[in-house]
């Protein structure tokens, strides 16, 4: 039985990555902050599926955390054959007034804890000819977001540097996939201090079941990126390439505009 390390699987998306891999019977380390919600999640889970779920609690702001979430894996004699970046948060706002800590705090869990975990578990898979790391981004990473700018270039990061492990690990054997989700329906809006009405004025939401099937079916067919939501997400991705940079920001800028 192969086993999944997901980050930020206490709730949304994460979560929902644990559900779906712990049907389809495969091992977990859930990783997050919240202690009781990973607990309930893996008793369920284990109960459920009769399953190996471990818990490690982690702020993965904190500049070792890859390092301390590696060691224990590694202690506990985890061989992780899929790891999933999800965990990942955004601001909402102009940049010049928003928090200072907290943007340095989104690119320490949106940047960097991801690229430290890939960077400690990646050499493991390529040395074993099999592995697959999911990364998750957002149809923000494809063109500049006022009003959420950090966030839109930590995913556009993301994207490119995920793209680039895909074409350079093929040859080992690993996957490397980088999900781009459109507004789903989690607790992502609120967290990032989005005004209420916004996210629908932007699109139609997704449940995020929906992410996770397309995710793990793109998976699958060895894909390097999956822009999810049909049609509509798409088209939001695409339509900035035939439009010069300026118009492109300028609407979105009125359209985010609370
Ligand atoms: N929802 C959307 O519309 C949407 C669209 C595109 C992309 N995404 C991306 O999808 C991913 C998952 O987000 P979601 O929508 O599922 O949001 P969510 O419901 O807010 O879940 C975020 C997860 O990240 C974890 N997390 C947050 N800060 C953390 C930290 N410092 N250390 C460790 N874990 C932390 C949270 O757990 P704890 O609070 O327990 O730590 C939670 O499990 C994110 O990368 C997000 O950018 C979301």
């Amino acid at each position: 039985m192969s086993t999944a390390l997901i980050t930020g699987a206490s709730f949304g998306i994460g979560r929902t990555f644990a559900e779906k891999l712990a049907a389809s019977r495969t091992n977990l380390v859930l990783v997050a902050r919240s202690k009781d919600k990973l607990t309930q999640l893996a008793q369920k889970l284990q109960e459920q599926y009769k399953l190996e779920v471990e818990v490690i609690v982690q702020d993965l702001t904190e500049s070792d955390a890859a390092t301390k979430i590696f060691n224990t894996t590694q202690a506990k004699d985890l061989t992780i054959d899929l790891l999933i970046n999800n965990a990942g948060f955004g601001d909402y706002g102009e940049f010049a007034e928003r928090d200072g800590e907290r943007q340095m705090k989104m690119l320490q869990l949106n940047i960097v804890a991801l690229v430290d975990l890939t960077h400690k578990y990646l050499p493991l898979m390529r040395k074993r000819r099999r592995g697959s790391i999911i990364n998750v981004s957002s149809i923000a990473a494809f063109q500049p977001m006022p009003y959420f700018s950090v966030y839109a270039a930590t995913k556009a990061f993301v994207l490119s540097f995920s793209e680039a492990l895909w074409a350079e690990n093929k040859p080992y054997g690993v996957g490397v996939l980088v999900v781009c989700p459109g507004p789903t329906d989690t607790n992502f809006f609120v967290a990032a201090d989005f005004p209420t009405d916004l996210p629908n004025k932007a699109n139609s939401i997704a449940r995020p079941e929906e992410v996770v099937n397309d995710a793990l079916s793109a998976l699958d067919k060895g894909k390097s990126t999956v822009v999810s939501g049909g049609f509509f997400n798409q088209a939001i991705v695409n339509i900035p390439r035939f439009f010069p940079r300026e118009t492109i920001v300028s609407i979105l800028e009125k359209q985010f505009q609370a």
